[in-house]
């Protein structure tokens, strides 16, 4: 009998990794998520910063990661955690400056990393310059016709103009004293820009170029899917609006005349050197629709958001992967996999608590449970063809913190909903550097959300060099990934179908997984050598005994 642990021979040394030039580096790359807010404070103000991010590139680059997406840094009152840009073109002085930004990109650069900032082109702030002076000059200004101003409704105008809901709760529509109401999709801070007016597309193109002439390597683009309103703004009607999988075509989300800006951008985008790429957050109806995004001439990735949605089910997932491969094959992308973001709860949670409850959960559920499910699960994307996505602290087996008290809270759709929605402040605590000390290592202060106690033993100082933990496992899995040819290639697998109920299985050349979502041991032929496991298997006389929740890498060859 012989107890796997993780093998570090299979592992190359983490080398000074020189940026991957080769061609299509992001068909397969694994991109980091940094929530600058929740990263590294190097200031001691409590808030994560671009220098605290620039001092751990070095991790990052350990970690194995191809790239590292930036969540926005930009000038903001933070209405909405910074997707509320009141400047694209300067920092947030609680961030830094740009040379904070450029300094951060020249050493991602220098260690091999590639960096992708985040770009929100279907609102702005309302602090923006373009908003304040459209407020200011009053009813009838052109100026307001770059956001989506209108008389309202009923005898004298006291009714929203439309039925549109926001995001983050009640009516999508605010009015100003002078009668006129102004449309937003999200928060009051953050009006929908109206992209059927010329000055907007020039300004993004503008803004485009202003990044890629500071060297950044792509861009993720933020409500991807909202940018063009249905002509006359109809009522919806009735009908589940915040549902934003599996609906009817919205008329304010996933209107085909998104795609003529991407696929002007895309034009901007192919002037620049290097291969950079666009990936957007675009919540569709089906993933059929998500691959509308990613023809050739317009983004280059999107968010899996279906399957980041699919429970913990050996048949689940196998149909959300062959779904979402049989989508994206004909455009000829890659297809992304996601579990964590900032919106969503952190999967090791989701995970712990029962299917059907959607991605914002408000209970702890089973964290051992959780954790090791959710180490399968990653193991089971890393192996998967195309991208991958990680979320920060993710690699840490960070759970959802669950029960921070309602006076720390900022999701602004917390308040919108009366604290029935908006648990996104969860996911967003600052992650623990080191086991005490000040925020564990976040910064030399507190941290602007509070973390638990335990977190001291999650973090990174803790868990380096620990055998069996979330985060070395994390960086055997990226190593293995990134020597063993063809893990992350191919735009199919081949499934076996003589496994028992709950069991996944897939090869390709000299390479198998297989997953046990099951609640149970289950015993199986081993089919080649363990590779890596989610967490300890036992091989014996050619036989695997698979225990519950568990994904076992296999060398075939
Ligand atoms: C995206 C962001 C989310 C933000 C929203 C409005 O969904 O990921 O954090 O609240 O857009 O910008
Ligand atoms: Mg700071």
């Amino acid at each position: 009998m012989n107890q796997h642990s993780t093998d570090q021979a299979l592992v190359p040394p983490p080398s000074a990794a020189t940026t991957r030039r080769a061609a299509d580096w992001w068909r397969d790359a694994v991109i980091y998520q940094v929530y600058p807010r929740s990263f590294a404070d190097s200031d001691g103000d409590g808030t994560g910063d671009l220098e605290g991010i620039r001092r751990r590139l070095p991790y990052l680059r350990d970690l194995g990661v191809d790239a590292v997406w930036l969540s926005p840094f930009y000038a903001s009152p933070q209405a909405d955690g910074g997707y509320d840009v009141a400047d694209y073109r300067a920092v947030d002085s609680m961030y830094g400056t740009l040379l904070d930004a450029d300094a951060v990109i020249r050493d991602a650069h220098a260690v091999g990393l590639r960096i992708i900032v985040d770009l929100v082109p279907n609102h702005s702030s309302d602090q923006h310059e373009w908003f304040r002076r459209a407020v200011a000059e009053g009813p009838g200004s052109p100026l307001r016709d770059r956001y989506h101003f209108r008389a309202g409704k009923g005898e004298s105008g006291e009714l929203p103009p439309n039925d549109w809901e926001s995001i983050f709760g009640g009516p999508a529509w605010t009015r100003l004293a002078d009668g006129d109401w102004y449309l937003h999709l999200f928060a009051p801070e953050q009006p929908d820009l109206n992209w059927e007016h010329p000055a907007v597309a020039d300004e993004f193109r503008s803004i485009l170029r202003f990044w890629l002439d500071m060297g950044v390597d792509g861009f993720r683009i933020d409500v991807a899917h909202g940018l063009v309103k249905a002509e006359g703004l109809p009522d919806l009607g009735g009908g589940d609006q915040l549902k934003l999988l599996g609906n009817d075509v919205m008329p304010f989300f996933d209107q085909d005349g998104v795609h003529a800006i991407y696929r002007s951008w895309r034009t901007v985008l192919d002037e620049y050197d290097g291969e950079r790429i666009f990936v957007a957050e675009a919540w569709t109806p089906t993933v059929e629709r998500t691959a509308n995004y990613v023809r050739p001439d317009e983004l280059h990735q999107a968010f899996n958001f279906q399957y980041l949605s699919t429970a913990w089910n050996a048949e689940e997932l196998r149909a959300a992967i062959d779904r979402s491969l049989d989508a994206m094959r004909p455009v000829g992308a890659p297809t992304t996999w996601v579990l964590s973001n900032h919106d969503v709860t952190r999967h090791a949670t989701r995970y712990a608590n029962p299917p059907g409850l959607g991605t914002q959960i408000r209970t702890a559920g089973d964290r051992e449970l959780g954790l090791r499910r959710a180490r399968a699960a990653t193991l089971l994307m890393l192996a998967l063809p195309g991208s991958a996505y990680i979320y920060q602290g993710e690699e840490l087996g960070l759970p959802d913190v669950t029960d921070l008290p309602d006076e720390v809270r900022q999701d602004p759709s917390f308040f919108r909903a009366q604290g029935q929605d908006g648990f996104r402040d969860g996911c967003r605590v600052p992650i623990p550097w080191t086991r005490t000390g000040a925020s564990y290592g976040f910064g030399e202060g507190g941290s602007w959300l509070p973390q638990p106690d335990s977190w001291g033993e999650l973090s990174v100082e803790a868990q380096t060099g620990q055998e069996g933990s979330t985060l070395e496992l994390y960086r055997t899995a990226l190593a293995v990934r990134r020597a063993q040819a063809g893990l992350g290639a191919g735009d199919s697998v081949t499934w076996r179908d003589d496994v028992p109920a709950g069991l996944l299985h897939f090869e390709r050349p000299g390479f198998a997984c297989t997953v046990n979502t099951t609640g149970t041991a289950v015993r199986i032929p081993a089919p080649g050598t363990v590779l890596l496991a989610s967490d300890p298997v036992t091989v014996e006389d050619g036989q695997i005994e698979l225990p519950a929740d568990r994904t076992v890498w296999w060398r075939t060859d």
